[in-house]
């Protein structure tokens, strides 16, 4: 789970429609004025494919509106890209003919309304969002997935395997293969993969001294296909890099020590010394080691890795897109951007070729210069597709690797207690600069320490003065109930990002934490008792970006298998999510975290036609049956951006 966003404006507390009032109502009429004649002149299909009702058979009421009260209706009227009515197929086709004279004259002139049925059983939900993933790395995991492999060489064959495939990529040795996923605490030894597998020492038969010969082996050397070529492998929880050789190459010499950061060292098989550290297989740069306690991730910014091609980042792009239209999701923010992702989606937003629309939180480098007044917010660019308003600032490392940051040393390992990954005063700086620069603050931060000193620097902030610009956002994972307290005790109204297939950490939590502070581990349920709003965020793709699955992991607290660590009724029970809440944590509550709200999230009146048609109703059937749930349709301004009805 993690990231948590507040809202804390006095100005964007005013509804922004009613403070534009005047302006807009003098733009209506104009635009009243102009559509009855364009109404006229193009009597066309093409304006009738744009207004249509989509509405439940047989009088059902299967659209979930996600109001305030959850309603449910039979139709939406949409028209164009807005939904102008809903209630009854009858209210819709009342309010269509209107109650002036000449509207009804013009809707004579109108073919009948379109009226698209969903089957019998399907229901209709708002276009799902995701409050947290990374759109171009979930792109590039779709090109060689490293997910779920067993051991170090079956990870070895799947990049293996990628060459092979791509002729592209099996042509050119110097083209540099990316990809993230691997996990090793799921393989078999537990162990880093290693740039030197390991040392042999062979006593040469043509030589009469007694000297010996080293044969180094690395985990993606020893592959001959694999040789020479630049690789960079990420881990699943993108604290981790394993390089090859060539690629290690092009990043050399490395420093002895990294602030923030971790060089593993292969120590093993150095008996002579002869071998310095760097040419015996610096490999693995990650958040923590067990052997030494030390704590590493800055570390791998010390991987020099080439600029992405325009190309590249079309093809992630695409795939992840792909992807998540089948997925429902109409909305996706995007925790971190970087200049050359956010020039990327710029770009499309000007062509207007996203298909999605997208939120971008960009990332701070605390060894950059400050940009929050130099940049200006990016907002509802591209037909409200692209907006970047937001900055993501990192505090901890991850749980999965040791990393975060917690008052109390790890249960598993307790020489440390995780660690920050930046000072405590680079918050209490820039937090408020960017908020006074009309910038949202979120903060990546897992361990309780780590935000505790967040929430702190977000209260210094917005206690010592009033800011213009606002959000701030940080996670929440291994909780204490001190962090509990002081969240409900903030001056400022919190909204925490959870992300419930994360809850996957059940299976190894408690040996990183101890049976106690485990229960503060994705406690749901206590978080919104403590008045905290929540969104529901993938992490995609440290997690599946699959909405259905966050809501079933949320809903139920269960492995997809249906079973955890206490049982097939779930991993602390008590802490579920219901279906309303996880339901309104993907649709209005992410549209509230981007300041979406008035134009978002619901199926209402004078929203967005985005929404969803799933095959079965995610609302009321058994648990078990959610994952296999199908998406039949997803439509971006009343647009079918995947299947249809
Ligand atoms: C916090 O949320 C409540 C309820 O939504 C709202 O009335 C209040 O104005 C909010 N306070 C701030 C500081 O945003
Ligand atoms: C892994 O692959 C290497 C090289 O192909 C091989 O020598 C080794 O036996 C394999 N290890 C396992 C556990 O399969
Ligand atoms: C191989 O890839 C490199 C790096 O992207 C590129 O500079 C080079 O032009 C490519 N070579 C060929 C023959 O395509
Ligand atoms: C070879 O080994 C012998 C005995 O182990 C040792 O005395 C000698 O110094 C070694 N020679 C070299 C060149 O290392
Ligand atoms: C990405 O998709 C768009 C639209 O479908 C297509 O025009 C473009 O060629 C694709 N780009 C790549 C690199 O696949
Ligand atoms: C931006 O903000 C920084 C920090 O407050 C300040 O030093 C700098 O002068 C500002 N630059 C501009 C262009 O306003
Ligand atoms: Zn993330």
């Amino acid at each position: 789970m993690s990231a948590t966003s507040k809202r804390h404006n006095q100005e964007s507390d005013v509804p922004p429609r009613r403070r534009a009032s005047g302006a807009l109502l003098r733009c209506s009429i104009l635009v009243a004025a102009l559509s009855i004649t364009a109404l006229f002149i193009s009597r066309s299909n093409e304006l009738n494919s744009h207004s249509y009702a989509l509405c439940s058979p047989h009088d059902s009421q299967n659209i979930f509106t996600v109001d305030s009260v959850n309603s449910r209706v039979q139709c939406i009227l949409v028209d164009k890209s807005q939904i102008t009515r809903t209630g009854t197929l009858e209210h819709i086709l009342h309010h269509r003919q209107g109650s002036m004279p000449v509207l009804n004259l013009l809707n004579k002139l109108r073919a009948p309304l379109a009226v698209r049925y969903i089957p019998l059983g399907a229901i209709v939900v708002p276009g799902l969002s995701d409050s947290h993933a990374h759109i171009l790395e979930y792109g590039s995991t779709l090109q060689l997935p490293l997910e779920g492999t067993k051991t170090v060489n079956e990870t070895v064959a799947r990049v293996r395997n990628y060459i092979l495939s791509n002729t592209d990529v099996h042509s050119n040795t110097s083209l540099w293969i990316h990809a993230q996923g691997w996990d090793h605490t799921a393989w078999p030894s537990q162990a880093w993969p290693t740039a030197v597998r390991q040392i042999i020492l062979v006593k040469s038969p043509r030589d009469d001294s007694n000297s010996s010969s080293f044969f180094l082996q690395a985990d993606l050397d020893s592959d001959p296909i694999i040789r020479g070529r630049p690789v960079v492998l990420q881990s699943k929880d993108c604290h981790a890099l394993w390089v090859s050789q060539r690629a290690l190459e092009f990043s050399l010499p490395f420093p002895e020590e990294v602030e923030g950061g971790v060089i593993i060292r292969d120590a093993s098989g150095n008996p002579t010394g002869t071998l310095g550290p760097v040419s015996f297989g610096v490999i693995v740069l990650l958040t923590t080691s067990h052997d030494t306690g030390m704590l590493l991730d800055n570390a791998q910014e010390l991987v020099k890795q080439p600029k992405l091609l325009e190309n590249d980042l079309a093809k992630r792009f695409n795939s992840t897109i792909q992807e998540a239209v089948k997925y429902g999701l109409t909305s996706i923010h995007d925790a971190g951007l970087d200049p050359i992702s956010l020039k990327f989606f710029k770009e499309e937003a000007q062509r207007k070729t996203l298909p999605i629309r997208i939120y971008g939180m960009t990332y701070f480098d605390e060894n950059g210069e400050y940009w929050g007044n130099t940049t200006k917010p990016l907002i509802a660019t591209g037909d409200e597709r692209l907006t970047a308003r937001s900055v993501k600032i990192f505090a901890d490392g991850a749980l999965r690797t040791g990393g975060a940051a917690l008052h109390e040393p790890y249960a598993d390992n307790p020489i440390t207690n995780g660690f920050m990954r930046l000072d405590k005063e680079v918050l209490f700086k820039y937090i408020p600069l960017f908020l006074r620069d009309g910038w949202q603050v979120n903060v990546h931060a897992i361990g309780d320490r780590a935000n505790g000193i967040v929430l702190d620097a977000f209260e210094a902030s917005l206690t010592g003065q009033t800011c213009s610009g606002l959000e701030g956002s940080e996670s929440l994972q291994a909780s204490s109930p001190l962090m509990r307290k002081l969240t409900a005790q903030l001056p400022f109204n919190v909204t925490l990002t959870l992300y419930p297939n994360s809850i996957s950490d059940m299976l190894y939590a408690e040996d990183r934490l101890g049976p106690e502070r485990v229960k503060n581990l994705y406690a749901f349920r206590t978080l919104i008792e403590s008045g905290a709003r929540i969104t529901l965020g993938s992490d995609a793709p440290v997690e599946s970006l699959n909405p259905l699955s966050g809501f079933y992991a949320a809903v139920s607290r269960l492995t997809p298998q249906g079973d955890s660590p206490h049982g097939p009724d779930g991993w602390f029970p008590d802490q579920r999510l219901t279906r309303e809440e996880a339901l309104r944590g993907m649709t209005i509550d992410p549209a509230y975290a981007s300041f979406t709200e008035s134009i978002l999230g619901s199926l209402e009146v004078g929203k967005r036609a985005d929404y969803v048609v799933f095959s079965r109703d995610i609302m009321s059937i058994p648990v078990d049956q959610i994952l296999s749930t199908q998406v039949l349709a997803t439509a971006v301004d009343g647009d079918f951006v995947y299947g249809s009805v």
